[in-house]
């Protein structure tokens, strides 16, 4: 694997169309709207921030959004869209890479968060962001819940899509909390294979990161129009807030958090 990691120039080249169904404006419309109201009059940092297909329409709102990404090849095709200039954008992993400047808001959309494939680099990653956002700012998670249920004994093989032009099916290791995202799809009459390595993370998980970083859960959606979370969600959005501190007592004598509503 190059420098682009799984995002590489193969993959950026055909992205937006692999993935059109995310790139609709009733899928868009309300992660900008939740992000943008989060985000109020601060800034917004995006973790693997691809393509732009979140942070392009968020900084159309006014919202001054930078990202951070691995993948050259990705970046260019966001350079490339109406507004792609204007975005912000450090190449570098986002466990770890520090961008100048603090933010109201942070986010990884898209299971993005599972790319990064040990416990420790996740746990870095929320410590990362927190280090990033200023007091009482947030940082949002759009991640899937784990299928396990859906995973049969003794069986590996979850489908999550099976129509005309995509085949796809997550290998699950249930030993190592990690899976594979295997998708085939067809291109120019021929089937094409990427496959993915990742760590499913719970959302009780997440939690605990957050708590490790020094942050608390504010809200869990199922979805960006805050639908209600549930025992047969299958995915989450979760907003996590860096405590607003009424007073700087220093460590020893801090005071209860303000929590925005
Ligand atoms: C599924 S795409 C999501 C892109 C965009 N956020 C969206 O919603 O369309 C995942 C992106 O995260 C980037 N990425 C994956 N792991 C990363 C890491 N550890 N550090 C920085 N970027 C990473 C990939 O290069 C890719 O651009």
């Amino acid at each position: 694997m190059g420098d682009d990691g799984y995002f590489d120039e193969g993959v950026a080249a055909r992205y937006d169309e692999s993935a059109a169904e995310m790139f609709d404006p009733a899928v868009v419309g309300p992660a900008v709207e939740l992000l943008a109201l989060l985000a109020g009059n601060g800034r917004a940092l995006e973790l693997g921030v691809g393509t732009g297909r979140i942070a392009l329409p968020l900084a159309a709102r006014g919202v001054p959004v930078h990202g951070v990404d691995l993948s050259k090849a990705m970046v260019a095709r966001l350079r490339e869209k109406p507004g792609g200039d204007e975005i912000g954008v450090t190449i570098g992993d986002f466990s770890t890479t520090t961008v100048e400047g603090t933010f109201s808001v942070a986010y990884v959309v898209f299971n993005t968060i599972m790319n990064l494939r040990t416990q420790e680099l996740q746990v870095a990653c929320f410590r990362n962001v927190a280090a990033h956002l200023e007091a009482g700012g947030c940082f949002v998670v759009e991640v899937m819940v784990p299928e396990l249920r859906r995973l049969p004994a003794g069986e590996t093989m979850c489908v999550f899509d099976a129509s005309e032009e995509h085949w796809g099916f997550d290998e699950y290791d249930v030993a190592n909390q990690s899976l594979v995202s295997h998708h085939f799809s067809v291109v120019d009459g021929r089937i094409e294979r990427f496959s993915l390595p990742v760590r499913y993370v719970w959302p009780a998980e997440l939690d605990l990161m957050a708590e490790l970083a020094g942050m608390r859960l504010r809200e869990r959606w199922s979805g960006w129009k805050r639908e209600p979370f549930t025992s047969e969600s299958r995915q989450h959005v979760s907003v996590w807030e860096k405590p607003a501190w009424t007073g700087d007592r220093g460590d020893d004598q801090q005071v209860e958090p303000v929590v925005r509503r």
